[in-house]
């Protein structure tokens, strides 16, 4: 299993916290956001990481977090030149992935849970990780049926849905490269993870689990300031990095 961190984008919605530095290194208690998603693949066993940035920001990375032979990993770096979508990582990580499968998360995402035994026992098509939340409409949705069977998934649904939100957590088969290749950007100019996330779920090779512990997405002041209480309150302790 080959792992992404998907830690690009201009981090509009921070300004002016991000006028001169990346969302994903912003403090989050005593460590850079981007330890907490990067200490959750490295938990899970993941040893060969691909840190997909921001061309301006792409030195800070380095400098953060070099070789990766600190933590025992290996890091290899590649540029998004654009913020053009989500699933557009599985297209610049194409050689990075060669033939493996592929968990993918995005810097800003701080998961409670640990996912050793879900990457472990992954054995094709594709993993996404659903949390109940009060705001479904910041994020992407799944819908279920009433034997919780996943029905459909969309991304910032207007009206309301499900509140359920796909958390920013996905595990791949290898065809993931051939998806992203394949969708279309939306009408906001983006290769959509949800439109991957419906070739998986139409061919009925979706599966859901849940997300037990806390999960948060600091792409907000108000889920910054929130993150920074829960890593210092429940998760310094549960890091390895
Ligand atoms: O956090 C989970 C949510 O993440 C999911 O529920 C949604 O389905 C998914 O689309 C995504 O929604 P966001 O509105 O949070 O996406 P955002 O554009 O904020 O991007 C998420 C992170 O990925 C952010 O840290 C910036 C980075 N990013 C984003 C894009 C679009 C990139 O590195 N490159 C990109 O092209």
């Amino acid at each position: 299993m080959r792992g992404i961190i998907l830690s690009g984008g201009s981090g509009t919605r921070l300004k002016p916290l991000t006028k001169i530095t990346s969302k994903q290194l912003l403090p989050i208690y005593n460590r850079p956001m981007i330890y907490y998603p990067l200490n959750t693949l490295i938990k899970a066993g993941i040893k060969e990481i691909m840190i997909i940035v921001a061309p301006e920001r792409a030195g800070d990375y380095l400098n953060l977090l070099g070789s990766g032979k600190e933590f025992g990993v290996k890091f290899t770096y590649e540029i998004q030149d654009k913020p053009e979508g989500l699933a557009q990582a599985f297209i610049i990580a194409e050689n990075f992935i060669d033939e493996e499968d592929v968990a993918m998360i995005l810097g800003d995402n701080i998961f409670e849970d640990d996912f050793s035994k879900e990457i472990k026992n992954f054995t094709g098509g594709a993993k996404i990780f659903a949390k109940q939340v009060p705001d479904p409409e910041r994020f992407g949705v799944v819908k279920f049926s009433r034997d919780m069977q996943a029905e459909k998934i969309v991304e910032k649904p207007t009206k309301f849905l499900s509140d359920y939100a796909v958390t920013g957590l996905y595990v791949y088969d290898n065809r993931v490269i051939k998806v992203a290749q394949e969708i279309k950007p939306s009408s906001r100019g983006e290769l959509e993870i949800t439109d991957v996330n419906n070739w998986y779920l139409e061919k009925g090779e979706l599966k859901v689990a849940m997300v037990k512990g806390e999960w948060l997405d600091a792409g907000t002041f108000d889920s910054l300031l929130k993150a920074q209480l829960f890593a210092r309150d429940k998760l310094s302790d549960k890091m390895v990095i």
